[in-house]
């Protein structure tokens, strides 16, 4: 039995539900929403008119569509007032029982063909159609934080699921102009399955001190193109929600990894729920605003002296990147190579990179000349003599780093600084090959260093607090932004994004999703710029493979240990992009 839906039924006028009510009646349908009672159900209202009234004041919608939208939307606190719905939606909160409480009472109101809907994040749906006379007619509607901002809606279906009420409920998805992507009945789906363990991952990074809170989430926005860093997502999802969502999460899972972190069973206790309550990772000026009171500002680190000459050593990608930057921002520069093409491509690198800053109107051809005049080339570590910082930038190898830190420490000053860029080796295995442990830091510069703003600033038990406070000031210098992280596998970004890149890879090796279906979850559902395939992809399977063995053998948890399907694919030589083939065909 197919349905036409017309009327709209929504329980729970929270977070998710307001923002359900928003979309539906965006689109002409008529809504009714039911809370617990009238101060609930005010509530309620009042938090879908702020939304509609921030749309118009964004000029996203005008002042008669905000009306018209508004004159579809009435409100109960009677759930027989939902009696006439094609189509219920439950938002209440994350509980299975309050959850199957809900559907049971919305079975004996509802007319028998009306489906029921439930915007879970985490548990399973057959639960809460078992507890109606119509297990056929229930499916998951998983909406994602801000509803009517985020396009994917996970459509999912449980064994008992009439194909009929799928199709109708995809219809009805494509109406509000969603994409619906199909899933299976467990818990988290597809894109909770992935998003939890990495925000559960950055709550404990957090906790343990690793990171500042702005800086955690500025290395995730800046390093990843996430919309949002991890702490003050889960600020916009609210603690309690997530607390639950990892609880039912690890219930079925019974995973480490989404077991929820002690310290956001504090923050709910104490009542700070996020966004919605003014106050969570963050606190926001008033409750439901999202502005952030308390931010901290970004440290001037003024009184560190500036450094002078910067050496770079290597001629590869990241060499001429990292050799262009500083000479942007006026630094003089030498670059070292082992041998005359190595530095002539290096220096066609760097000079096509600025031509093409020239040509996108970006940089001035004058600066763009000065610029390349101020990098020098060098086969000697001997013309690294009177340079202040020398950022060896070579291949990822411990050996050839460590020989490199040996000469460096021979041929500099006494008081140079030198760094590396390493993204998986430890810091304090260079700073041990030389006599200056103290001057050894980590300048963590992501590809292309020409335009990501990260750096992140890693220092060593050996570093001292003026070496990391004068990086930090100098990269500011060169218009990125430092984050501050100690010397550990994978830093900020690498730390939380591979072992979330290695969960994809499982979900698609257990046969629960497509790369392209996956892909589409996580771009779509949390506004990330590329899915983990894509990302995948550009990275490369076997440096992939490579930083999270690095990961295990420093933390030696499962989660880390490279998906067999990885490591199949690196060994049959499809890594990605550059080889024509990763998880998706290039070869056409
Ligand atoms: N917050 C998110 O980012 C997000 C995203 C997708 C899905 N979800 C899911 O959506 C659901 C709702 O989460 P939320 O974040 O909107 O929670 P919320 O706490 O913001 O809202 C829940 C609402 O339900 C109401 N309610 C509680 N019991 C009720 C009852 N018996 N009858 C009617 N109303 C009742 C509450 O008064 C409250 O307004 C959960 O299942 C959650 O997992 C949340």
């Amino acid at each position: 039995m197919s349905v036409e839906i017309n009327k709209v039924g929504v329980v729970g006028c929270g977070t998710m539900g307001s923002g359900i009510c928003e979309v539906v009646a965006r689109s002409g349908y008529d809504v009714v929403f039911a809370e617990m009672d009238e101060e609930a159900e005010r509530a309620g209202r009042e938090r879908i008119e702020r939304s509609v009234a921030r749309a118009v004041k964004r000029g996203k919608l005008d002042q008669g569509a905000a009306d018209d939208l508004l004159g579809h939307i009435s409100s109960t606190t009677d759930l027989a007032g939902l009696g006439d719905c094609d189509l219920a939606f439950e938002a209440v909160p994350e509980k299975l029982e309050l959850k199957k409480q809900t559907f049971a009472a919305l079975d004996q109101v509802l007319k028998p063909e009306a489906i029921l809907a439930t915007n879970t994040s985490s548990l399973p749906v057959i639960d809460m159609a078992v507890a109606t006379n119509r297990p056929d007619r229930v499916v998951g509607f998983h909406f994602f934080n801000p509803a009517t901002v985020m396009k994917l809606v996970e459509l999912v279906h449980t064994v008992a699921t009439d194909e009929k009420v799928v199709e109708s409920a995809k219809q009805f998805a494509l109406g509000l102009g969603k994409v619906a992507v199909p899933c299976r009945d467990r818990a988290g789906f597809i894109a909770n399955l992935l998003l939890f363990p990495y925000l559960n991952a950055a709550t404990r990074m957090y906790d343990q001190g690793y990171a500042l809170r702005e800086d955690i989430d500025a290395a995730m926005q800046l390093g990843c193109g996430h919309p949002m860093g991890p702490l003050a997502l889960l600020d916009l999802i609210g603690l309690d929600s997530a607390y639950e969502i990892c609880e039912a999460l690890w219930r079925q899972w019974r995973d480490y990894a989404d077991a929820p972190q002690p310290l956001l069973k504090q923050f709910v206790t104490a009542g700070y729920l996020g966004r919605k309550t003014g106050r969570g990772f963050y606190r926001y000026e008033s409750p439901e605003s999202p502005k952030i009171a308390d931010a901290i500002p970004e440290s001037e680190g003024a009184s560190a002296p500036d450094f002078g000459m910067v050496g770079v050593v290597g001629t590869g990608l990241m060499a001429s990147g990292i050799a262009e930057v500083i000479a942007k921002a006026g630094g003089e520069v030498v670059l070292r190579g082992r041998s005359e093409t190595a530095i002539d491509n290096a220096k066609t690198a760097l000079t096509k990179s600025l031509e093409r800053a020239v040509s996108k109107a970006k940089l001035e051809d004058t600066d763009a000349s000065l610029a390349l005049a101020r990098v020098s080339t060098t086969l000697d570590f001997e013309d690294f003599a009177e340079c202040d910082l020398v950022i060896e930038a070579v291949a990822e190898d411990l050996e050839v780093k460590s020989a490199i830190f040996g000469e460096l420490d021979d041929a500099t000053k006494p008081d140079a600084v030198l760094a590396t860029t390493t993204s998986s080796l430890s810091v304090v295995d260079l700073a041990a090959a030389t006599t200056r442990p103290d001057k050894v830091i980590g300048l963590h510069f992501f590809n292309p260093p020409a335009v990501m703003k990260l750096v992140e600033v890693v220092r060593t038990v050996a570093t001292s607090d003026h070496v990391e406070e004068r990086c930090s000031a100098w990269v500011r210098t060169l218009g990125k932004r430092p984050v501050r992280c100690r010397d550990r596998a994978g830093f900020v970004v690498n730390f939380l994004l591979f072992p979330y890149l290695n969960d994809a890879v499982h979900m698609h090796e257990e046969g629960y999703g497509t790369p392209a279906d996956i892909d589409a979850a996580m771009k779509l559902g949390c506004g990330h710029p590329m899915g983990p395939f894509e990302l995948l992809d550009i990275v490369g399977l076997d440096v992939t493979y490579a930083i999270l063995e690095s990961l295990h053998e420093e933390f030696r948890e499962r989660r880390y240990a490279p998906a067999p399907l990885l490591e199949h694919m690196v060994r049959a030589g499809y890594l990605g992009r550059k080889s024509g083939r990763g998880f998706y065909d290039y070869s056409e």
